[in-house]
């Protein structure tokens, strides 16, 4: 079993949501917590862009215990200067620098050659080496960029000290077989690639991001940058609960996360709530409906065996049981299960009484509560 490493940018990428910005206390509190979850880096901020993120990050640095704790920049000296400062008191401090390396961000963004942008992202490296021993370079827009001028900076890049190549579908646009071949490509093609962790960076535009991510460690990437819940720039980044159940529901694929993963269901609330950012009850893994069963035919199936309808234990994930949600789409089986949890033991024929009562309510009612039910059994007279 091989790890991958988990990056996790709640704090930085995903901190990028409008209206989701963070006071630096709750910033600490989710910085503690994403420690005790067990992720590998924990990128805190962009140091240079506010006083308030400088002082964030410097003091995330001085807190977490266990992870990594990096900042991002541009590649520009003095971003560089003030990420270091920034990260100074961390036990272990990583320096995230990088430049776009697409045609449109070359031409466009930069008014840049090839050239001048493979200098730039050396000097960046070398200066950021300067700081600190571990130097992440991330190559932005690489899902769109050329793939053999990609390895071109990436091995020059390598050269010059980077010991993560973050390759970033900054746009969301690749899909998992061209992000997956990208990977493969710079395994196979930059010359010094053992020196270094590829890592896949993606963003959601397309709903892809966590294919893409897991495209990616199947061809060689060891590192993942997500975000609790997925949040982060438009649709998203890559969602940290997903990629690390993925992994663990699939041991053939023999790859493996630190992830302590019964505190996944607890930090998702902790950041939607932090962040006023509800999740969509239909989200994966950390979503209110992922473990509740409605219709009749699951519930009936569940009821018997729970894994029948269920891929995971909601306890790996800190749920604490399955739900069995009574609605006029409920069956016989769910009623009975849920009367008896509420001391109810119905026999058949009580069932059957309870049963034409219960439609009658549930044809007015989206829900029926436990409140609900001792009503529904007096009512029907057994
Ligand atoms: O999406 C992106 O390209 C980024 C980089 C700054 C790493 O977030
Ligand atoms: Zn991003």
């Amino acid at each position: 079993m091989e790890y991958v490493e988990i990056f996790d940018t709640t704090l930085r990428d995903g901190e990028q949501v409008p209206g989701c910005k963070l006071d630096s206390k709750t910033k600490l509190i989710i910085a503690k917590q994403l420690d005790l979850l067990g992720v590998d880096v924990l990128e805190a901020g962009f140091p240079i862009s506010s006083p308030g993120d400088f002082k964030s990050v410097e003091s995330i640095a001085k807190l977490v215990k266990n992870a990594r704790v990096c900042g991002l920049t541009r590649a520009v000296q003095k971003d560089i200067d003030v990420a270091a400062e920034a990260i100074k008191y961390a036990k272990r401090g990583r320096i995230h620098t990088g430049i776009g390396t697409s045609e449109s961000h070359i031409r466009y963004k930069f008014n840049a050659t090839p050239d001048q942008i493979l200098e730039r992202a050396v000097a960046a490296v070398k200066h950021a080496k300067s700081y600190v021993e571990d130097v992440e370079f991330y190559a932005e827009d690489a899902g769109r960029t050329d793939n053999e001028f990609l390895a071109k900076v990436c091995e020059a890049v390598v050269k010059a000290g980077a010991t993560v190549l973050n390759i970033p579908d900054t746009t969301g646009y690749c899909l998992p077989e061209e992000y997956g071949a990208k990977m493969k490509y710079l395994m196979e093609n930059v010359s010094g690639i053992h020196k270094a962790r590829l890592s896949c960076h993606c963003h959601n535009d397309l709903g892809l991001a966590t294919a893409n991510s897991i495209a990616g460690v199947q061809n060689g990437a060891r590192q993942i940058e997500c975000t609790i819940n997925g949040i982060g720039e438009r649709a998203g980044n890559t969602s940290l609960e997903e990629v690390v159940m993925i992994l663990r529901q699939h041991p053939t694929l023999n790859l493996d996360t630190r992830i302590k993963s019964t505190m996944l269901n607890g930090i998702s609330k902790l950041v939607s709530e932090s962040m006023a950012m509800p999740v969509q009850p239909n989200k994966a893994i950390v979503g209110a409906n992922a473990f509740a069963h409605s219709s009749g035919i699951h519930q009936d199936g569940v009821i018997k065996k729970r894994e029948t309808y269920e891929i995971i234990d909601p306890k790996d994930v800190g749920v604490t049981e399955s739900s069995i949600v009574l609605t006029a789409r409920s069956g016989r089986a769910a009623l009975a299960y849920r009367a008896k949890n509420i001391g109810h033991d119905l026999n058949k024929l009580q069932l059957d009484k309870v049963y034409e009562q219960f439609l009658k309510v549930a044809d007015q009612k989206k829900e029926i509560n436990d409140e609900d039910l001792p009503k529904i059994i007096e009512a029907s007279n057994i």
